[in-house]
């Protein structure tokens, strides 16, 4: 096969997955990029999610992306996890291997990082301590990529303390649990809050945190990306803090996703992110 031949094929398997944003930024590369073939939404039901993943290879699919509830089952279905999904618990991308074996790995730090990257070239994870607030999924994401990025004191506080403190022993590292009670005083001289938890997202009530002590100069930042906007950003802005919405890591982690299926890595241009930012405001797909 020629590489003019070459139909590209991914999608992301969620249950529901209706909701997913990812097909517009895969499929606005294959378009950008002048190439062929298709991203799609894959409905797959839990107790269907061993014979899906099985049947990528002789679909021709490259890999795919999983979302809720599957990224954790997925770890027991797959060949072979790398350390780094092992680490953070949950596997957020697939790749078919040609021999028809599956590979596990987790995008979701590097989607982090990139987003900070291109939107706050300055960042430097060791500038000062880092408070983050949750202890799911994407807390130990969180973490990971800022253990990675030389981050020198993590700041944990979580609702439930024994989890915060579970990541911190896992994950190594300057990581400091930190109980709920103390999540104002956490933002004490830090130089980014990171929100992590489900609080603020649509239909949630909005994360209860004052933001008395956190410093001027901070970075507010949420992993949430629906609304843009979240409650404890908008709070953040009003007082004069630089925030970071959860849009860009939803982005960032289709780049190295696409290192892994087709060799290529694309951009994330201002259109790109123009066009997320609508599509989620306006809650069309
Ligand atoms: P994910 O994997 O998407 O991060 P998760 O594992 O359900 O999701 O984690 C959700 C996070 O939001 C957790 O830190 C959770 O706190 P607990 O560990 O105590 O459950 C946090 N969270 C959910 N509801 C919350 C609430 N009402 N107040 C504070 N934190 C909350």
């Amino acid at each position: 096969m020629t590489d003019t031949d070459r139909h590209l094929l991914a999608g992301v398997m969620g249950w529901p997955v209706m909701h997913s944003r990812s097909p517009l930024m895969h499929n606005y590369w294959i378009k950008e990029l002048g190439l062929t073939g298709s991203y799609v939404l894959l409905p797959i039901a839990p107790e269907k999610l061993g014979d899906a993943l099985r049947a990528l290879h002789a679909l021709s699919f490259a890999g795919c992306n999983l979302t809720i509830p599957h990224k954790q089952e997925a770890m027991k279905i797959v060949d072979e996890v790398d350390e780094v999904a092992k680490l953070i618990g949950a596997i957020s991308c697939v790749v078919v291997r040609p021999d028809g074996s599956l590979f596990g790995t987790n995008n979701d730090w590097r989607g982090f990082l990139g987003s900070l990257h291109q939107e706050q070239p300055d960042w430097r994870a060791d500038a000062g301590p880092v408070t983050v607030i949750g202890a799911g999924g994407g807390s130990r994401a969180v973490c990971y990529a800022l253990l990675q990025e030389g981050a020198k004191e993590i700041r944990l506080v979580n609702r439930t303390f024994e989890r915060a403190a579970t990541i911190a022993a896992e994950l190594g590292g300057p990581i400091t649990p930190l109980r709920w009670e103390e999540r104002h005083d956490a933002l004490d001289g830090v130089a980014m809050a990171v929100n992590t938890t489900s609080q603020g997202m649509v239909g949630e009530p909005a994360l209860d945190i004052r933001l008395d002590k956190l410093p001027q100069t901070a970075l507010a930042s949420d992993i949430i990306y629906i609304p843009l906007e979240t409650p404890f950003l908008a709070a953040a802005r009003k007082r004069g803090n630089r925030t970071i919405n959860g849009a860009g890591m939803l982005l960032h982690q289709g780049r190295p996703a696409w290192k892994l299926w087709f060799d290529i890595e694309p951009v994330v241009t201002p259109e790109l992110r123009e066009r997320m930012e609508r599509s989620i405001a306006g809650g069309t797909q």
